[in-house]
């Protein structure tokens, strides 16, 4: 029995050994993939925990598929807005869009805004210091229902009920932050693009996607992913690129010069496989995931880093997703603790957060309520305010 079983193992390896070299690595990227969808139900948390850059490519995948409703559009796409949620306007309960194609709406960085940084105009590039493009943020359905059921769209609504409850988003909640950049229309091939229409030039842009944030809530203090277009210069600099998924190798070290091209990684075969379940198209081959965090810390208590050379420009190098959204706060007056510590300027937080950030009075009470980790609730006003301005759009 002991020898059989021996015997069977023995020639199981053999042929698995000779399947291998006869296969080789095209046959290997061929292999027909065991996933039915991008993402499968209750396989998020683990991943996530276990295999982050996995997770976060799923997540990509899955949420990147086109929306099916005739345009170039995304599923993320057809999420709302957040300036449709946040109204500021507690007589307003905001409605979910349907899945119907709207016309691209973009703002300048609201991060750069706020911190009187250049903050990425209208026509970019615009020859300044800005980082170049514009932004937009969309929300999922999960996350939007929690804001609406809770009347938290408005400051006021805000204030009012951290007083009494913490703001805890459930498990299905995802956010997106997308950056867009002006593209010459023979480019279109390397880019997911849309249309743009410029209110302040009144014409038709195309504008090409360039980076992308994702947050999910599927660990309780969010799995965060930050994905570059590959042409993004300087897209590795201070932190380097690191995805144990998606592309060969895995670990990109930075330059010691600033702003410079990376060449292409190798995109994985796993990573293909994934792109053809979601029926993503060859344009989506030139996104890298920089890398994924869900911790504040190495096991060796370093503060992890990540940033994205766009989003982050200007601060990349004290960038950490976790850190920074930690700091999501408002207080009973709708202020909040800033985006940024006070010195030296423009110093992200990073690493574990410090308590002496969320004092608390004479009764024990805290003066800055988190908002679980997203800032656009601290910014419900600012949104509002974006939103209504048209030169702003
Ligand atoms: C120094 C602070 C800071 C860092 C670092 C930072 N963010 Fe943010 N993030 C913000 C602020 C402020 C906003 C809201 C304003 C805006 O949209 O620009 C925001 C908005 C977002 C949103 C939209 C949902 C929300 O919170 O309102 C997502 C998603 C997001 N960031 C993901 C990320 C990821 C992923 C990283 C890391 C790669 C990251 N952020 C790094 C400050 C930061």
């Amino acid at each position: 029995m002991h020898a059989r079983v021996r015997h069977n193992a023995v020639w199981t390896l053999g042929l698995g050994l000779a399947l291998l070299l006869l296969s080789g690595p095209t046959a290997l990227a061929e292999q027909p993939s065991t996933h039915t969808s991008p993402l499968e139900p209750g396989q998020g948390a683990d991943l996530a925990v276990r295999t982050p850059d996995e997770y976060a490519w799923r997540l990509f995948a899955d949420i990147s598929q086109s929306a099916g409703n005739g345009s170039n559009d995304t599923v993320w796409e057809t999420w709302a807005d957040q300036s449709q949620l946040y109204t500021n306007d507690p007589s307003h309960t905001p409605v979910w869009p349907d899945s119907s194609h709207r016309p691209k709406e973009l703002g300048p960085s609201l991060q750069h805004v706020l911190a009187g940084l250049p903050a990425g105009g209208p026509g970019q590039p615009n020859g300044d210091d800005s980082p170049p493009g514009q932004d937009d943020v969309h929300i999922d359905r999960a996350t939007f229902d929690y804001v609406v059921a809770n009347q938290i769209w408005s400051m006021q609504g805000l204030t009012t009920f951290v007083q009494h409850t913490k703001v805890k988003f459930p498990v299905d909640s995802v956010a997106v932050k997308a950056r867009w950049l002006v593209i010459k229309p023979s480019d279109e091939p390397r880019y997911h693009w849309q249309t743009y229409h410029n209110p302040n030039t009144n014409k038709d842009e195309i504008v090409g996607l360039v980076a992308l944030h994702i947050a999910s809530k599927v660990l309780p203090n969010w799995a965060w992913a930050t994905f570059e277009h590959v042409d993004n210069p300087g897209r590795c600099d201070f932190m380097g690129c690191h995805d144990l998924f998606g592309q060969i190798p895995a670990d990109v070290a930075p330059h010691n010069k600033e702003g410079q091209q990376y060449p292409p990684e190798i995109l994985t075969p796993a990573l293909h496989d994934l792109f053809s379940v979601a029926g993503l198209g060859p344009e989506w081959q030139n996104y890298r995931l920089k890398g994924a965090q869900v911790d504040f810390t190495t096991t060796t208590g370093q503060p992890i880093l990540l940033g994205n050379s766009v989003t982050e420009a200007g601060f990349v190098a004290t960038s950490s997703c976790m850190t920074c959204h930690a700091r999501a706060t408002v207080d009973t007056q709708g202020g909040g603790l800033p985006i940024f510590l006070p010195s030296p300027p423009l110093t992200g937080a990073v690493g574990t957060p410090d308590p002496s950030w969320f004092p608390v009075d004479d009764q024990g009470t805290s003066l800055y309520y988190q908002t679980d980790f997203l800032w656009e609730l601290p910014l419900i006003t600012t949104i509002a305010d974006q939103s209504k301005s048209p030169e702003s759009n």
